[in-house]
C-alpha cells in the first residue's frame, strides 16, 4: 500500500530531477488569468526547485504578457506530464517576481548565451514584427528585462496511469506542511 509520504517524495524527486537535468517534467505549462479575465497557458522551462520552500522557479521576459498577469493575479497553475511514465503533476500556487538583485544576478550568470540573447532585443514579445534590421541592447539592459519568477506551491495533484489500477493523490499545504490523500482518478 503506497503512503502519501512516498508519493510526496516521488513528486519532490521528480521536480528536483526536472531542474537538475532535462526530463519530461522540465517543460511545464503555466496557467495564468489574462488581463481580460480569460485563461492563458504557455510552456515554460522549470529552472530551479527549492524543496524547503516548495518553490519552483522559471525565467521570463518582464515585457511578456504573463508578467502583468502575474502581478495582477498571482494565483497560477502549472502542469507537467511524462508520457513514458504515464504520470501527470498539476500544481497550484502563488507566483512572485523576485526583486532581489543578488539572486537575479546569480541566476543571470548561469543562463546560456542564447537565453541571455533573448532579452537583448528591444522588440517586445507579442508585438508585430517590424521589417528592419534587428539591433541588440547591452547586457545591462538585457538583465533589466530578465524576470525571475517563483511559484510557491500550495496544492498538488499527482495522477499515475502506469498500472492497470490508476492512482491519484491530492496534497494541500497548511502551516508549512503537506497533507495528502488518495482520491478517485
Ligand atoms: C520549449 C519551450 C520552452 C519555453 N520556455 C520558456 C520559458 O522558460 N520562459 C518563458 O517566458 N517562455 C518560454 N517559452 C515561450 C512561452 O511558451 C511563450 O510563448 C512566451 O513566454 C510568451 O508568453 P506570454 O505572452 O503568455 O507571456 C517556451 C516555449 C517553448 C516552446
Amino acid at each position: 500500500m503506497t503512503t502519501s509520504e512516498e508519493v510526496l517524495d516521488l513528486i519532490f524527486e521528480s521536480l528536483q530531477d526536472a531542474t537538475a537535468r532535462r526530463t519530461p517534467f522540465t517543460l511545464g505549462y503555466l496557467g495564468t488569468v489574462g488581463i481580460d479575465g480569460g485563461p492563458r497557458v504557455r510552456a515554460v522551462i522549470l529552472r530551479r526547485f527549492d524543496p524547503v520552500r516548495s518553490r519552483i522557479m522559471f525565467a521570463t521576459d518582464s515585457r511578456s504578457e504573463k508578467v502583468p498577469e502575474i502581478r495582477r493575479s498571482p494565483r497560477v497553475a502549472l502542469t507537467m506530464s511524462d508520457d513514458q511514465r504515464a504520470v501527470q503533476l498539476r500544481v497550484e500556487g502563488h507566483a512572485t517576481l523576485v526583486d532581489d538583485t543578488d539572486e537575479r544576478v546569480s541566476v543571470w550568470e548561469t543562463l546560456g548565451r542564447h537565453s541571455r540573447g533573448l532579452y537583448s532585443s528591444p522588440a517586445v514579445p507579442g508585438t508585430p514584427v517590424r521589417e528592419r534590421p534587428e539591433v541588440f541592447d547591452d547586457d545591462a539592459t538585457a538583465f533589466d528585462r530578465f524576470a525571475w519568477v517563483g511559484v510557491e506551491l500550495e496544492r498538488l495533484d499527482w495522477l499515475d496511469l502506469s498500472a492497470p489500477r490508476h492512482a491519484r493523490w491530492r496534497f494541500v499545504r497548511r502551516d508549512g506542511g503537506w497533507s495528502g490523500q488518495s482520491v478517485v482518478p
